[in-house]
């Protein structure tokens, strides 16, 4: 390609011209204690530090060990940023903005959860950018962003590797998940140790939203199946050899550890294999993309307020189950890896299902809608709203129309695992 930002139309269509495509941070440091590489990683980016955050942090004493450790670096200056927040909407992310624009930074860090990490990449490409972030959508993000360095305290959303931001839309009560590449960080500091003072039921829905990055990643559409995207948008092209890599391994952490992070949350060999499997799993997703699971999640989460890993934890039983069909070597082995002894394909594969719900009541969530307030009245509009998220539903190994979300919807609903339906 002469051109990468033509919009030139290629499908992976028997032309011959089948490629997939990953994107990565340019340095990704991982293990114990590797936050204190944090002045070494910005002095390379810029001197004038904004750090994105919540006070939850900064009350954890997070934050002010690495603050004073940018201080001590000569010629740095730092702005503590701290009002971040869970569901973070375009007011607030602009209330961000507005705040530390006459700083003049050169290089936003995002110390936290989901949210912080997604606050840090949109203020980071809304700092050279004067539109604001509600014409994004439609006109289309900022070509270019200040640098991001990403440090996540949760395991779980994989932000620290993906070119996605989800903020909410206050005005439109819709969530709106932002994909380009200028998103992606530049940088990334994954300490388990920083995951340490995660509550008990943070980990579980972090976990299991990590879990279902990873199986979404498996069970999508093969990159060869879709068509194609200009150089420059290529992402989320679809199953590919390099995440299923990074995928199966993903499960293998998650699913040896999870349950003891939950359970013990100083148990650091748990939390550093939890860390890793988000890691992996995140970088997965970043290429292959995540399917219904994800897309039934986004209503459902704005219909029952629930955290995001729970509503996933909830809706991948009965999404795996109506996938597998279409996945069955792909579903047999994550299930033999959670725990199903099965040698036969067809049989481990239909006990993917089972073995889901029973990590989730494990980790100590009830692993059906109707425990967080979901009725049969409830389903046709969840499915409806859903059916808009496209650019998920693309990436499903089976064809997803009205019917068959309110068959997954239906599946979720009362299910109880061992239990058939
Ligand atoms: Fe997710």
């Amino acid at each position: 390609m002469e051109d990468s930002n033509a919009a030139v139309e290629v499908s992976n269509d028997g032309s011959g011209l089948k490629w997939w495509s990953f994107s990565s941070p340019q340095r990704v440091s991982f293990g114990v204690g590797s936050r204190r590489l944090l002045p070494d990683v910005v002095r390379d980016l810029g001197a004038r530090v904004l750090v994105c955050t919540d006070h939850n942090m900064v009350a954890a004493g997070v934050i002010a060990p690495l603050v004073e450790s940018l201080t001590k670096t000569p010629d740095v200056e730092v702005l503590v940023y701290d009002e971040g927040e869970a569901e973070m909407g375009f007011d607030g992310a602009e209330a961000c903005v507005d705040a530390v624009r006459s700083f003049g930074a050169t290089v936003v860090v995002g110390i936290g959860g989901g949210s912080n990490l997604d606050l840090a990449k949109v203020v980071a490409a809304r700092l050279c950018d004067d539109r604001p972030i509600s014409r994004w959508a439609a006109e289309g993000l900022p070509q270019r962003a200040l640098a991001v360095v990403a440090l996540p305290t949760t395991a779980g959303t994989g932000s620290e590797v993906t070119p996605i931001a989800v903020l909410t839309d206050e005005r439109r009560h819709l969530k709106v998940g932002f994909q380009n590449h200028v998103l992606l960080p530049r940088a990334v500091l994954v300490d388990p140790e920083l995951t340490l003072t995660c509550p008990a039921s943070v980990t579980a829905h972090s976990g299991m939203d990590a879990l279902s990055h990873a199986i979404e990643s498996l069970l999508d559409i093969s990159f060869a199946d879709k068509p194609t995207q200009a150089y420059a948008d290529q992402a989320f092209v679809g199953k590919n050899p390099y995440s299923d890599a990074l995928a199966i391994e993903a499960v293998t952490l998650i699913g040896r550890s999870l349950a003891r992070a939950v359970r013990d949350g100083d148990d650091l060999a748990a939390r550093t294999d939890m860390a890793l499997g988000s890691l992996l799993a995140g970088m997965a997703f970043a290429a292959a993309g995540t399917a219904v699971i994800h897309a039934l999640q986004y209503p459902l989460g704005a219909l029952t307020r629930t955290a995001h890993g729970h509503g996933n934890a909830v809706l991948m039983p009965s999404a795996v189950r109506y996938n597998s069909s279409a996945r069955r070597s792909e579903a047999a082995r994550i299930a033999r890896i959670l725990g199903s002894t099965s040698d036969v394909d067809d049989v481990a594969a239909s006990e993917l299902a089972d073995v889901l719900g029973e990590l989730a009541l494990e980790v100590g969530i009830t692993p059906n809608l109707r425990s967080i307030g979901v009725n049969e009245t409830d389903l046709d509009s969840l499915a409806s709203a859903a059916l808009g998220i496209t650019r998920l539903l693309n990436n499903n190994p089976r064809p997803m129309d009205h019917e068959a979300l309110v068959d997954v919807l239906r599946g979720a609903l009362d299910f109880v695992p061992g239990v058939r339906w």
